[in-house]
Formats: structure tokens, C-alpha cells, sequence
């Protein structure tokens, strides 16, 4: 039995999709167990629990030898890692996939980066056999832009002219599901890209053409675009934590193109352009 974490998120919910479908007996960690239930319908088991609540992930954890292991981008990111890595040891489960984030590493520039090497580093210490899925930006995180797309024609982001290799939460959860169910990726750190790096004003252009409608890319300071994800309730590490990231991504640092996704499923990785065309309702 597999549990899955975030399974309510953008990967998390591909991955426990995936493993239905593909017939593995899962179960799901969520906080809310009558809305997933409504929304997962049969084929899953619920365990209702709390990343931030250690005494909740024993019974969730019961008859689980394999985890996958999303924690949400927030500051509690590392305690909830940890809570995690500590219940499922205690529980006996044989092998964590962690979702982590393309260049994990003590010194790097992003502390979202840095947040995530240290539930590596637990893992790696933990006994039980990890496999590290560490993917770059999402393609989906463009449905943050959708509200001033549809009220402004406009894109407000602090992308300068960076290039980010993004890529689909299918095929993020795709190279998961892989390192769940099969032998061989024990040991192993993915980095999970797109086929393409694209500047924000290319993907926005990608967008424009998708929905035949010009959009404009306004290319933000950081002093704005904090003040906007403020008022929008995010939190202030959490914040600082975005804006090192597009930092990296403006000096060039986050282009990288891997071919991951081809070599762990066998299918290539789906373009921005597809990805759009898919979720274009959202733009209109
Ligand atoms: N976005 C990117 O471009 C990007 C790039 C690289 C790596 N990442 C990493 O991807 C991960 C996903 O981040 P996301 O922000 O996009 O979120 P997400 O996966 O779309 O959603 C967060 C998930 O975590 C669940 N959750 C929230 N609080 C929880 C708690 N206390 N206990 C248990 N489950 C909880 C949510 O469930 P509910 O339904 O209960 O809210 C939801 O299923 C993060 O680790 C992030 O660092 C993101």
C-alpha cells in the first residue's frame, strides 16, 4: 500500500490519479476526509491527518510500505518533512519518494531550495531507501497570472528576461509514479524540467496565441510583486523565498533542460504550449 501526501494538490492529486488508474492500492493523507472522499471517489483509501500533527500520521502510516511525500510550500515545510520522515520510520515503511525542488542544496540561492535539502539530508538518514523527484517550476503556476489576464490583458511578474525550463505536474507526478512502483530508482535524484526553457514573456506570448487575445508582460520589482503576494495573504518567508527563486531565474540559473521525463516513463515531456491549450478556459 502507498500513501500519498498533497494528494489533494497540483502533483500530489496526479500521482494518487496515476497509481489508480495503473491499479496500485493507495491510500491518501488528506485534512479535509468528507470533501476528498466526495472528490476521489472509490478505488482509494482516506486517512485523515495532519503534516503539522505527528500524533495523526501513526494510523495514517499503518500497512504502508511505500510514501510518497509532498509538504506544501509554506515555512513549515522542514517540520513537516521531519514529522513525516520520523512516523514513517517508526512505521516500517521500506521506501519515501520526496518531492523536492531543482537544485536542492545547503548553499542554495533559494531557501525553498534549501528547505528541501534538509528533508533529504533526513531521509538519507533515516535508513529507509528515498528517491528524490526535484522538479523546476510549474507550468501551472501560470494560472496565477489568469486574474489580470482576463481583467487587465496584462501580466505583472518580476521574470526580466530569465528563462525557466517549466514543466507539467502530470509528468512530474508521471516520474514519481514510476520511482513508487518499479525497481531501479532507489538512490536517485531527479531533476524534472519541461523540453524548453521559456522567458515569461515568451510564455505569456504562448498564452496570447492560445486564447487570440493580446497580453501584455509587465516586468515587475520585486518591491511590487511582494507587496501584491502580501495582500494576497502569502506568507513573508514564504514570499522572500519566491523572489530568490526569480532572481535565479534572471540570471540565467534555472534554463537548465533535462530529459528526465523521457528516460524515467518512455513518453517526452509536454510542451507550455500543450499544457495551455489544455487549460486555456482558465485564461478566457
Ligand atoms: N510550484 C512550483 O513551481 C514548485 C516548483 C518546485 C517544487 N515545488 C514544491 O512543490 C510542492 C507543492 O507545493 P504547492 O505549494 O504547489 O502545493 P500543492 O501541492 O498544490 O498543494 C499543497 C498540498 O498539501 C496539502 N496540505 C497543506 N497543508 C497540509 C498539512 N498541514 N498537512 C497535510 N497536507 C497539507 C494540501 O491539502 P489540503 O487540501 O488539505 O489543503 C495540498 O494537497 C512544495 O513542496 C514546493 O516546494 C513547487
Amino acid at each position: 500500500m502507498i500513501l500519498v501526501t498533497g494528494a489533494t494538490g497540483n502533483v500530489g492529486s496526479q500521482v494518487l490519479q496515476q497509481l489508480r488508474a495503473a491499479g496500485h492500492p493507495v491510500r491518501a493523507l488528506v485534512r479535509d476526509g468528507e470533501t476528498a472522499a466526495r472528490r476521489f471517489g472509490g478505488g482509494v483509501e482516506i486517512a485523515v491527518g495532519d503534516l503539522n500533527r505527528p500524533e495523526t500520521l501513526e494510523a495514517a502510516l499503518r500497512g504502508i510500505d511505500r510514501l510518497y511525500l509532498l509538504a506544501p510550500l509554506t515555512p513549515e515545510l522542514q517540520q513537516q518533512e521531519a514529522n513525516a520522515i520520523e512516523a514513517a520510520t517508526r512505521a516500517g515503511v521500506r521506501s519515501v519518494v520526496k518531492h523536492s525542488n531543482i537544485g536542492a542544496a545547503d548553499d542554495a540561492g533559494s531557501r525553498f531550495q534549501r528547505w528541501h535539502r534538509a528533508g533529504e539530508r533526513l531521509l538519507e538518514q533515516s535508513g529507509m531507501a528515498w528517491t528524490f523527484v526535484r522538479p523546476t517550476g510549474f507550468m501551472s503556476n501560470a494560472l496565477d497570472w489568469a486574474a489580470t489576464i482576463k481583467s487587465q490583458g496584462a501580466v505583472y511578474w518580476p521574470g526580466g528576461d530569465g528563462k525557466l525550463s517549466v514543466v507539467d505536474p502530470r509528468d512530474i507526478a508521471a516520474v514519481a509514479v514510476q520511482a513508487l512502483t518499479e525497481p531501479g530508482h532507489e538512490g536517485k535524484a531527479y531533476d524534472v524540467t519541461g523540453p524548453e526553457a521559456l522567458s515569461t514573456a515568451e510564455q505569456v506570448q504562448t498564452i496570447a496565441t492560445v486564447i487570440g487575445r493580446p497580453i501584455t508582460y509587465v516586468d515587475i520589482p520585486d518591491s511590487a510583486a511582494r507587496a501584491s503576494m502580501v495582500e494576497m495573504g502569502m506568507p513573508a518567508s514564504s514570499v522572500e523565498g519566491l523572489l530568490e527563486f526569480m532572481a535565479l531565474v534572471r540570471a540565467g540559473q534555472a534554463e537548465t533542460v533535462t530529459n528526465t521525463v523521457l528516460q524515467v516513463t518512455g513518453q517526452p515531456a509536454r510542451t507550455f504550449e500543450a499544457w495551455v491549450r489544455e487549460n486555456a478556459a482558465a485564461f478566457r
